[in-house]
């Protein structure tokens, strides 16, 4: 692998795996990673969808394909290894796929908890676990995981989606450290608010409509994430401003909170 650089990885033939690839930032990412030369393995439940995907992504990296696989039944591990067996070595791997739940705080179980915390975050670490010693070993790789506000600005509601999001903060960034020095990046990225399936059914839930400056599309995100991979930073902030609002918290955690907890 032509190693890192500022400007962008060289994506030419590198195995890349995206979760979460049959709709939104998945797939553009994996429309994107196969367009820059990628070969590129969608994962996600709906087979059509990952189908159409793979027919678009063919026509400019004829090898690129997808597995179905359910993040939430703890398969993602087998996955991740058949995948390697079929296409070889995982040179980038995209934790992206996500889930939030439509239940309130009166009537969710721990049972939501954990089929979510599954989906969202022991699927993302499984992945990771599997492909990670063989990264490590090469002495190249580039992990991601797409993570949201929620996991690190909180707001009101039964805490599920933020709880996974800030769990697969935690372990992206104590991984990213454990692994540097070996030549493997870890990422975490922060999108802002897109308007695809989830972040409209979060609209139809009663979240406000965020600002211009904290709105992105999928195609402004996917870029900029193809371009920071492999960089120097683990961050991957979308709407940098947002990051204010954690300085914000920090400097003066009352006047937050009562900022929070007013809306
Ligand atoms: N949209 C936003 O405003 C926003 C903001 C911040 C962060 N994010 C994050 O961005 C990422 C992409 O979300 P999106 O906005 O693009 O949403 P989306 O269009 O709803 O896509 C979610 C993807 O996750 C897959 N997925 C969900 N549960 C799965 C499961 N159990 N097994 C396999 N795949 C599963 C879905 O595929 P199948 O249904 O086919 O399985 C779909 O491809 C997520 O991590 C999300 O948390 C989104």
């Amino acid at each position: 692998m032509a190693q890192y650089s500022r400007d962008g990885m060289d994506y030419r033939g590198k195995v890349a795996v995206v979760t979460g690839a049959s709709s939104g930032l998945g797939r553009q990412l994996a429309l994107d990673l196969a367009a820059a030369g990628a070969v590129v393995v969608g994962v996600a439940r709906r087979e059509p969808e990952l189908r159409e995907l793979t027919d678009e992504m063919r026509r400019s990296s004829p090898k690129s394909g997808y597995v179905v696989c359910d993040l939430a039944s703890g398969d993602i591990g087998t996955t991740m290894q058949s995948i390697e067996e079929t296409y070889g070595p995982v040179d980038v791997l995209i934790n992206n796929a996500a889930m939030d739940l439509k239940v309130g705080l009166r009537d969710i179980a721990v049972d939501d908890y954990r089929h979510l915390m599954e989906a969202n975050f022991l699927s993302a670490v499984s992945a990771t676990l599997t492909v990670l010693p063989g990264m490590i070993e090469r002495g190249h790789g580039v992990v991601a995981m797409v993570s949201s506000d929620g996991g690190r600005l909180p707001g009101s509601g039964p805490g599920a989606y933020p709880a996974s999001k800030a769990a697969l903060g935690a372990f992206a960034e104590s991984v990213s450290y454990r692994v540097r020095r070996k030549g493997v990046r870890v990422h975490l990225v922060y999108p802002a608010f897109m308007p695809t399936a989830m972040g409209l059914a979060a609209l139809d839930r009663g979240l406000r409509r965020p600002p211009f400056f904290a709105r992105r599309t999928v195609e402004q995100v996917s870029k900029l994430v193809l371009r920071k991979l492999g960089g120097p930073h683990f961050e991957i902030n979308a709407a940098p401003v947002i990051v204010w609002a954690t300085v914000f918290r920090a400097a003066v955690p009352r006047l937050y909170q009562r900022f929070r907890s007013s809306r």
